[in-house]
């Protein structure tokens, strides 16, 4: 995780971020360590990344790198506001134990646009990961990849609108997804719980799993029974100030998964 001590909205790159609306560091930086430390009550290790001045979006962690069984893949943004965060995290990586770690050659936004499941990656496609990554992130970790077309500029990355809970399950919003990639998960995912507009809106989906517990944007109430049901335990969190830059709970979170 990085904290929001340089977070503001000067410009904007996705249908939430308004310059001409204040963020409220403090807030925002009280809301992070709440996050942070709520992870650490769970038992969880939070590893903190220096924020870089000018680089406002750095909060947002999980677009970084991708790591799956201790390798990292790097990150190269779509977006030239963003495009010096990739060094700061690429830096992190080798100098914090990880030594398998790829620049990549095509554009991906990291975990905003992957997520793993037991049996799959998820790639999103659409507004910021090249269709290209999709190839190169399959080659590196050896793991099936599943294409997903996003087609609504509000839900920009696969995190704002599809989380995994665990081993293959997820819940996502479909009106996110285009008719085909909708008709793939339905297939995948017969089970899934399924988000209504008011929860996707609020970025209920944009949600970190550890597989018992669901840390959730708190707004996203209509989540909280479905998930209950299948055996989660909701965790709401409040971070209205990262809203502003159009991320929440699983945008700030980077998830450094280990080799087995
Ligand atoms: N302002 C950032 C952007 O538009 C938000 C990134 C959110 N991160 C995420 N994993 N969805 O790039």
């Amino acid at each position: 995780m990085c904290p929001p001590a340089h977070f503001r909205v000067t410009y904007s790159i996705n249908p939430w971020m308004d310059p001409g609306k204040p963020v409220d560091i403090p807030l925002a930086l009280a809301q992070w360590e709440e996050l942070r430390d709520r992870y650490r009550s769970l038992g969880h290790t939070v590893e903190e990344l220096e924020p870089v001045p000018g680089l406002p979006d750095m909060v947002y962690a999980a677009n970084g790198a991708t790591v799956v069984d201790g390798r990292v893949l790097g990150a190269r943004f779509a977006h030239r506001e963003r495009a010096g965060e990739a060094a700061a995290h690429l830096s992190w990586y080798r100098s914090n134990g990880f030594t398998d770690v790829h620049e990549p050659e095509h554009i991906n936004e990291g975990e905003g646009d992957f997520a793993v499941t037991d049996t799959w990656l998820l790639a999103g496609r659409g507004f910021r990961s090249s269709p290209l990554s999709h190839g190169e992130v399959q080659e590196f970790f050896g793991r099936p990849v599943i294409g997903l077309d996003l087609v609504d500029p509000r839900y920009y990355h696969l995190d704002t609108a599809l989380c995994v809970l665990g081993g293959d399950e997820v819940m996502y919003y479909p009106p996110a997804f285009s008719k085909g990639s909708r008709a793939v998960l339905e297939r995948l995912f017969p089970d899934a719980v399924v988000a209504s507009g008011p929860d996707a809106e609020a970025l209920g989906l944009n949600a970190v799993s550890d597989g018992r517990h669901v840390m959730l944007p708190q707004a996203a109430v209509g989540l909280l029974e479905p998930l209950r049901q299948r055996g989660y335990e909701p965790v709401p969190v409040d971070l209205t100030e990262l809203l502003k830059g159009g991320g929440s709970v699983k945008c700030v979170t980077a998830e450094l998964r280990p080799a087995a």
